[in-house]
């Protein structure tokens, strides 16, 4: 069993599967996020509330985010090995075009996006999960009394930095540009090439970038023009 398991990692379009259907699931939880993020529109409670409900989990939390980055890790690593043998089957003089995305610009950015969001989610880590959520950080002046705001109050804090939310909005571009791709990719690995459904595809992989883009980006740029939160 391990050999044909062996064997079939090896094969070109089973790992461009991989690649697929860990960029589906991680695609699953920008929009899961993205939906829970947009409650800071409402408030402190309910973007609190959303974030306690996941601590309340307690040490399960630990289950979907091991399973996340057990994706995030397939990912990359499925990735690498595709590019490395795309780069190779170039090299020969029987070079099979073995494309990952539609055209060579599309395959360029997907790597350098793909790139800003690994990093970026190392800082945003940093940022957000790691921080106390109770302390002075989480205090907003000039609201509230003095009194702590939690992880809302952190997350406005952190935005009202303008050089961070310029690095979140360059970020969060980056995300919704290599989803669009991704989407793209996703069906033509699946071999799919049709005169009407394939256009429908692009127009539509676009719209949902742009949606998560757009939507993240709203957060920092909210921040950054109302200063003092609607509390
Ligand atoms: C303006 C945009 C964003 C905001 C306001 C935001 C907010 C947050 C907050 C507040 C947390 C900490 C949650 C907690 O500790 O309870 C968090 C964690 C996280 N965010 Fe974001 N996020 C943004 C964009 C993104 C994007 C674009 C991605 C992925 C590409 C992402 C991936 C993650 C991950 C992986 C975690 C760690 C989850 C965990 O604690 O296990 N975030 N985010």
């Amino acid at each position: 069993v391990s050999a044909t398991i062996t064997r079939l990692l090896g094969a070109s379009i089973i790992k461009k599967q991989i690649v697929a259907i860990t960029g589906l699931g991680l695609a699953g939880f920008v929009v899961f996020h993205l939906s829970g993020n947009l409650l800071i529109f409402l408030g402190p409670e309910a973007f609190n509330g959303y974030a306690e409900k996941f601590e309340k989990l307690g040490e399960l939390k630990w289950l979907p985010r091991a399973g996340l980055i057990l994706f995030a890790f397939l990912h990359v690593y499925f990735t690498i090995l595709v590019v490395l043998e795309n780069r190779e089957a170039r090299g020969s003089r029987y070079a099979v075009r073995n494309d990952f995305g539609s055209t060579s610009w599309a395959k360029k950015t997907m790597i350098y996006s793909g790139l800003l969001v690994f990093f970026f989610l190392f800082i945003h880590i940093g940022d957000f999960t790691l921080p106390e959520k109770t302390g002075p950080t989480t205090v907003v002046p000039g609201v509230a009394d003095g009194e702590s705001l939690g992880l809302y109050g952190l997350v406005w804090n952190s935005y009202l930095v303008w050089w961070r939310s310029l690095f979140y909005v360059i970020a969060v571009c980056c995300v919704g540009m290599h989803l669009s791709h991704g989407i793209q990719s996703v069906f033509q690995t699946m071999g799919i090439n049709h005169p009407v459904y394939t256009p429908l595809i692009k127009r539509t992989s676009i719209a949902i970038g742009a949606v998560v883009a757009v939507g993240f980006a709203s957060i920092p740029l909210f921040v950054l023009i109302v200063r003092t939160p609607p509390v």
